[in-house]
């Protein structure tokens, strides 16, 4: 059967991921902040948000390099080529260039020259918005075979004097082989965004006539980001489940963007998940941004948590402020 008759559906064929090779743990952070006279400890970093590590990428590295891993690793998964692809959709808030896209740059290096190539900014929901598009573009026709990566190097744009922000992100990526199939796949998603909130997170500045105007670091407003990601991914949950006309004890797998485990937990106990049903891998990544949930969805994939016929909820929050939910029979 061609893949232009299975085009009632897509459904994820392979996962791959990638980390840059320094993982740096707190106490190594801490002992680095304090030579810029910044006070910090494995403790309070622990306590407050769960992560115990994250990747840092060395200089000269690029958001490129990461996210062609992860594609490569993710094709490998799949049994597919760089000649199979013939969309490729990298969500990124941390690209190499202005222009053109890192998805065209990856394109370029993965050999799948030709497909339609594009980057998606939504932050931290950026690859939940990425799938949802592919799964979109594959369900129309339009594609049929879609590399969704999310790469980050966030590592570049903290300011390392702001306690409240460096000790939270790292740099990785992930992706996904999303293909035409007549089995769901993809079963219900929604995407949301509020622009009202756009100061609680963000990165202000911007490159005008050769000179970077604005704060160039991200800043953020860490509990009403709390607040809010809780509020939005809690609802959100539920309301995908109800599209799918699926009852939350048939989720089998919860996986939200990897911002704090005490907002995993607080998501989970809303939605009324037990906590053994969320992947988190904050403790190890730190928060990745659009890498988070393609990471963590690799990890539970790869130690073989996550099985065929299991229901998995992908759910991505962030700058925008943006949000969403995909629900996928994996
Ligand atoms: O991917 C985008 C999504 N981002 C998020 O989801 C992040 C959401 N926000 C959070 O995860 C939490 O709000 C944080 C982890 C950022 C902060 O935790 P919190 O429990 O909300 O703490 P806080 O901001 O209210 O700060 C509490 C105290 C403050 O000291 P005082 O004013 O009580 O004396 C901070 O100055 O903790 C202090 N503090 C720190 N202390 C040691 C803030 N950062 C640090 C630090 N080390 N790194």
């Amino acid at each position: 059967m061609t893949l232009a008759a299975l085009r009632t559906y897509s459904r994820v064929i392979g996962t791959g991921s990638a980390l840059p090779g320094n993982a740096v743990s707190n106490d190594e952070l801490a002992r680095d902040l304090a030579t810029r006279g910044v006070e910090t400890s494995d403790q309070w970093i622990v306590e407050r948000t769960g992560i115990r590590q994250r990747y840092i990428a060395a200089p000269g590295s690029t958001t490129a390099d990461l996210g062609v891993r992860a594609a490569q690793a993710a094709l490998q998964a799949a049994g597919r080529s760089g000649k199979d692809i013939d969309l490729i959709i990298v969500a990124t808030s941390t690209p190499d260039q202005i222009f053109p896209s890192t998805a065209c740059l990856i394109q370029a290096q993965l050999g799948a020259n030709g497909s339609t190539a594009f980057d998606v900014q939504a932050v931290c929901s950026g690859f939940v918005y990425g799938l949802v598009i592919a799964d979109a573009m594959i369900r129309s026709g339009t594609n049929a075979r879609a590399l969704v990566i999310g790469a980050e190097l966030f590592s570049r744009i903290l300011d390392w004097s702001d306690r409240g922000t460096c000790v939270l992100f790292g740099d990785g990526a992930g992706a996904v082989v999303l293909e035409a199939s007549s089995e769901p796949g993809i079963l219900a998603s929604e995407l949301k965004a509020d622009g009202s909130h756009a100061g609680v997170l963000c990165t202000a500045g911007r490159v005008s006539q050769g000179k970077v105007e604005g704060h160039p670091y991200l800043t953020m407003d860490g509990p009403a980001v709390f607040k809010l990601a809780v509020n939005v991914l809690g609802a959100s949950a539920i309301k995908v489940l109800q599209q799918a006309g699926l009852e939350v004890s048939q989720l089998d797998w919860l996986i939200p963007h990897q911002a704090n485990v005490r907002i995993l937990n607080a998501i989970a106990k809303r939605v009324g998940v037990p906590e053994e049903k969320m992947v988190a891998t904050v403790d190890r990544h730190g928060n990745t941004s659009a890498a988070s949930v393609p990471l963590a969805l690799d990890v539970a994939v790869r130690d073989g948590r996550i099985k065929s016929g299991q229901h998995v909820m992908l759910q991505g929050v962030g700058g925008g402020f943006t949000w969403g939910s995909a629900l996928l029979r994996w």
